[in-house]
């Protein structure tokens, strides 16, 4: 069985989710951060895409909380991961998802793990921690990898903080990229659970909705 899969971003009031530039910008608040956090203590672990870690450079640790260490999984089919990246400090376990055509590169005590051919395979990515006891997952972003769950309906829950702000940019990244669903038909209908201000902000929680 598949573990449970959050999705969870940051985003203004107009749907985006950093500067035009791709940098990375304060969009959550003070009360939202700690949400997040406590969100990652009560996860096995965090997905994020290799264009998160190359713009943002992200530890994804649980901060104030020790005793909590979710595995941090890196979607990145070439192995780009740059070697001095925060996720490879060895404070918790990282594992870098790879393609078969990845190039090799010492990562240290990191995990290479092959699964998919010209992107990662998240099914099977989820299957393979799954049964290795992944009961739950966060995944953080970037847009990329957010559409890829949406697109595949790979999700239990899927949250979206929006900050009280406007960005704006017609490059400016999304809270989901990809190619987006082409035609009404495809378009993906979530089931609205809940909503909740928090702070100068607002938290909206979905569920999947099964059709
Ligand atoms: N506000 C927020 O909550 C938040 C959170 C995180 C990130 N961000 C922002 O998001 C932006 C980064 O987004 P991004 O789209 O460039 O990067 P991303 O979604 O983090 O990573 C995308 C990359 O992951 C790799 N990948 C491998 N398998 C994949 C799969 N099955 N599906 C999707 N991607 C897969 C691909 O690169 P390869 O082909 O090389 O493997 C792909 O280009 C930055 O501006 C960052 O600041 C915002």
């Amino acid at each position: 069985m598949r573990p449970k899969v959050i999705l969870n971003c940051a985003a203004s009031a107009d749907g985006k989710i950093s500067l035009p530039n791709r940098k990375q910008l304060a969009i959550s608040n003070i009360e939202d951060f700690k949400r997040v956090h406590e969100l990652r203590s009560e996860c096995d672990a965090i997905i994020v895409g290799i264009g998160t870690i190359l713009e943002d450079n992200p530890s994804l640790t649980v901060r104030n909380n020790s005793e909590t260490k979710p595995i941090r999984i890196i979607l990145d089919t070439h192995c780009r991961i740059p070697s001095d990246s925060k996720v490879l400090n060895g404070e918790n376990k990282t594992i870098v998802a790879v393609g078969k055509d990845y190039k090799e590169k010492d990562l240290g005590n990191t995990e290479i793990l092959e699964c998919g051919d010209k992107e990662i395979n998240l099914k099977q990515l989820l299957n393979i921690i799954g049964e290795r006891g992944v009961k739950k997952v966060l995944v953080e972003g970037g847009e990329t990898v957010m559409w890829s769950f949406l697109k595949e309906k790979l999700f239990d829950e899927y949250n979206v903080f929006f900050s009280s702000m406007i960005i704006g940019g017609v490059k400016t990244p999304t809270i989901a990229g990809g190619e987006g669903f082409q035609n009404e038909k495809s378009i993906l209908n979530l089931k609205l659970n809940c909503v909740k201000q928090i702070g100068n902000g607002i938290l909206a929680k979905y569920d999947r909705k099964e059709n």
